[in-house]
């Protein structure tokens, strides 16, 4: 089932998420949902529970170029990172039409439970580590327009996909 994507400025995208207590068959339905809805917007390779107005810590993501290797993380916490930064361009399915320059971590390790309750370690770097951070930032309260900076119009390119 599609979902809405809730668009800045709702204020749910400014609340803190509840952790996940429970695994349950309607929490598995909205991450199927979520997952659904994400790909059927074409150049979504993330989305965050509060996204589509559930305040849980829960994101599903997807970078891979075939678009079938879905991920879904329940309770994810960056557990490390390295020290070195990129700064690329982002956007975001819930602040379509705005994109900027946003630093992130180089390489993190983000821990958190699969949809069986399994504990689950994602070391990444790329893509992937910073669509980690931005899904991460969503389940804070916290958007791009916190942290972006203006992209130069070479740059926008990078935001093709969008978080
Ligand atoms: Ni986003």
């Amino acid at each position: 089932m599609l979902l809405p994507v809730i668009q800045q400025p709702d204020p749910r995208l400014r609340e803190i998420s509840a952790p996940v207590e429970k695994i349950t068959p309607e929490l598995k339905k909205l991450a199927a949902d979520m997952l659904e809805t994400m790909y059927a917007l074409g150049n979504g390779i993330g989305l965050a529970a509060p996204q589509v107005g559930r305040l849980c810590r829960m994101f599903v993501c997807d970078v891979s170029e075939s678009r079938d290797q879905p991920r879904i993380l329940i309770n994810p916490v960056l557990a490390s990172h390295n020290q070195e930064k990129t700064k690329r361009a982002e956007g975001c399915l819930s602040c379509r039409g705005f994109e900027g320059l946003v630093e992130r971590y180089a390489k993190v390790t983000v821990r958190a439970l699969a949809l069986d309750g399994k504990k689950m370690t994602v070391k990444a770097d790329g893509l992937l580590a910073r669509c980690l951070q931005h899904e991460l930032d969503h389940l804070d309260g916290i958007i791009i327009m916190d942290k972006a900076e203006p992209a130069p119009p070479d740059r926008q390119d990078d935001a093709k996909k969008i978080i």
